[in-house]
């Protein structure tokens, strides 16, 4: 059977950068050298503070879809500085990162945090972008695959990947993020591909075909097009290298549909 084509997703994370005014000169200096008509779609995230002027500017064009970096799965309460997933539905956020493993290894987030946050970002019709990836003793011993096949289960067990949702999917090597270092080509390909396998064990395979897996981790305009042209490979988690808009145009434009 033929392989099914998926359109490339790159989004970059801006992670803890850019306030409001930086965030939205970075839309308009990304706004103003896209291509109009892209290979990929595009998103951002923004910081939480960036995310309403973000979204005000991009209401009026469907070339950069806004994103969020992470969010409570309850819908509101008494949890003191945490934002829930209808706030930023009502923002106009269409695609939310979870489990990034900064989230994971500075702020606790377990598992099981995880999979309740993709099901909420289910019920709240939001993107889940749910990032999984080993540490570097992990690769070194072997069980990186075992570490991300038991975080896909639990980020999509909870609620179930549903049949009319996306699904997007990040393997990000802990050892690859801000440090310049990648695995080769062949080994992001093995772990995309059992991503995958792994998807389409728990929702069926026609799930599994329609999911993006992007790859994270030191992705920058020089080794884009060699990650980005892998079959499993169906864009780019983008930190360092997205808060530069020349840079991540090269990466855009690196990725063929
Ligand atoms: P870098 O591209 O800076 O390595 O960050 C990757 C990342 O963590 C994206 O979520």
């Amino acid at each position: 059977m033929a392989t099914p084509r998926r359109r490339p997703l790159i989004m970059g994370n801006w992670k803890m950068n850019l306030g409001p005014a930086e965030a939205e000169k970075l839309v308009d200096e990304l706004l103003a050298i896209l291509p109009p008509e892209p290979q990929a779609d595009i998103a951002v995230a923004p910081t939480f503070i960036a995310i309403g002027p973000v979204c005000r500017r991009l209401a009026a064009t469907r070339a950069i879809l806004p994103g969020a970096q992470n969010m409570h799965w309850e819908d509101h309460g008494a949890l003191t500085g945490e934002i829930a997933p209808p706030m930023l539905a009502e923002a106009g956020v269409r695609l939310v990162i979870l489990g990034h493993s900064e989230r994971r290894a500075i702020f606790g987030e377990t598992d099981d945090m995880v999979g309740r946050k993709v099901a909420a970002a289910y019920r709240h019709k939001l993107i889940p972008v749910l990032c999984v990836g080993e540490q570097e003793t992990e690769r070194d011993t072997g069980a990186t695959l075992e570490v991300v096949g038991r975080q896909v289960r639990a980020g999509l067990e909870a609620g179930g990947p549903p049949s009319d949702g996306d699904l997007v999917l990040a393997y990000e090597p802990v050892w690859a993020i801000g440090t310049g270092r990648t695995p080769t080509t062949p080994e992001i390909q093995e772990v995309h591909r059992f991503i995958r396998d792994e998807v389409a064990a728990i929702a069926g395979q026609a799930t599994a075909d329609a999911t993006r897996i992007l790859y994270g981790g030191s992705m920058n305009p020089k080794n884009s097009a060699g990650i980005l042209a892998l079959p499993d490979v169906d864009g780019g988690l983008v930190g360092g290298a997205a808060l530069d808009p020349a840079g991540f145009l090269t990466i855009i434009l690196s990725a063929t549909a």
